[in-house]
């Protein structure tokens, strides 16, 4: 429930049992850092694990948030709460006209926050180039599998090529190392997996393989039907020899393998690959996100069942103090973990592309 629905008076700090400033934290001593901003849940994709084929209920303009008023929660998230790091992400950002400026805004803060995006690489061809000028650093696109027809099958749309055209564009234009995020086929997505390390291997690109999680908007997850961490790595090993990456995991949720090109002390690396455990092995201890949707709802989780409206109170005149002071309470609620594996599990009433990834 939101501070304005609970009518809780705007003052910092002590309402929650928040700190009132210091770094962006939670009761169990988790450190917020990394902000992932959904810019929009529209989408020019219609991924079959996340929407249906007719698209779903969009939000209506006036209940997102104006540049202006998105820029002015960055300023208070990067200059109060200690966020350094923010991530652009959707529904799909790039069909927001806008997202350069957003991202020249976002480089203009101080301290610099990291900038980075999540898209499925649609015109990403044609824009690399001005979004790497406005200041975003790195970015990840979203492919999950490199055959023309299967990603047809798998989005609804025959747009491949368009996606490979990304990819090179913002390879070319230092948008470096460029991520490749894929959620695989619960029937053929193995075969995917390894065409897709073949061809990551050969571009250049590193390739993270994330485990399917319960956020489609149909409701109709299950376990059965997805493909664990672990069934994913064997079928890589059988076809390429992979060792354990030697840097720090840190708070990365990719559990990182390099990718050799023999099984010999000394083979060369030719590369690495991520597995995101999500469901199977959850990485929610180490979690240093916080969510601000594109309605203007902070979540302290993906599978938050609570928001935080902070667009109602930016509309009704409330000062910074109180904004941070609502973000604050916000993350102190954040629960241990997302509790997929619980048998009392509930998905939450949003879809993966209305909070964004
Ligand atoms: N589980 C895991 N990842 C998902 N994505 C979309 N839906 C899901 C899901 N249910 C991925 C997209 C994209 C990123 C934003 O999230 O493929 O890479
Ligand atoms: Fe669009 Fe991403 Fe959902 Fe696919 S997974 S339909 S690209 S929001």
């Amino acid at each position: 429930m939101s501070a304005v629905a609970l009518g809780v008076p705007s003052v910092r700090g002590p309402v929650s049992g928040a700190p009132a400033d210091g770094p962006l934290v939670d009761t169990f001593g988790r450190v917020a850092t990394d902000l992932r901003v959904s810019l929009t849940d529209l989408c020019n994709l219609r991924c079959t694990y996340c929407m249906p084929a007719e698209g779903l209920d969009w939000l209506p303009a006036e209940q997102k948030l104006r540049v202006d008023e998105l820029i002015r929660l960055l300023h208070i998230a990067v200059t109060r709460l200690g966020i350094t790091s923010v991530r652009f992400t959707g529904g799909e950002p790039m069909v927001v006209p806008h997202l350069e400026d957003v991202v020249a805004a976002t480089a203009a803060l101080r301290p610099r926050p990291e900038i980075t995006l999540t898209t499925n690489g649609i015109g990403l061809a044609r824009r690399a180039e001005a979004l790497k000028n406005a200041g975003l650093d790195r970015i990840n696109v979203s492919l999950d599998t490199v055959d023309r027809q299967r990603f047809a099958a798998i989005t609804r749309r025959d747009r491949l090529d368009a996606v490979l055209a990304g990819l090179r564009a913002a390879q070319a234009a230092g948008l470096s190392p460029v991520k490749v995020n894929a959620v695989l086929d619960p029937v053929i997505g193995l075969d995917d997996a390894v065409a897709l390390l073949r061809f990551c291997l050969a571009h250049g690109y590193q390739l993270r393989i994330i485990e399917q999680m319960p956020l489609d908007a149909g409701h109709s997850w299950q376990r059965e039907h997805t493909l664990s961490a672990d069934a994913i790595l064997a079928a890589l090993r059988r076809e390429f020899t992979l060792s354990p990456h030697p840097g720090p995991r840190g708070s990365a949720p990719a559990e990182l393998w390099q990718v050799r090109s023999g099984a010999e002390a000394g083979a060369a690396v030719l590369g690495d690959v991520g597995i995101i455990a999500s469901v199977s092995h959850a990485f929610c201890a180490s979690c240093d996100r916080t969510r601000l949707t594109a309605d203007g709802q902070v979540r302290n989780c993906l599978f938050a069942r609570d928001e935080t409206d902070l667009r109602a109170l930016l509309r009704t005149g409330a000062d910074d103090d109180a904004l941070e002071a609502a973000w604050r309470a916000a993350m102190w609620a954040k629960a241990a973990g997302h509790g997929i594996n619980d048998p009392g599990f509930v998905q939450p009433d949003r879809p993966m592309s209305a909070i964004g990834g």
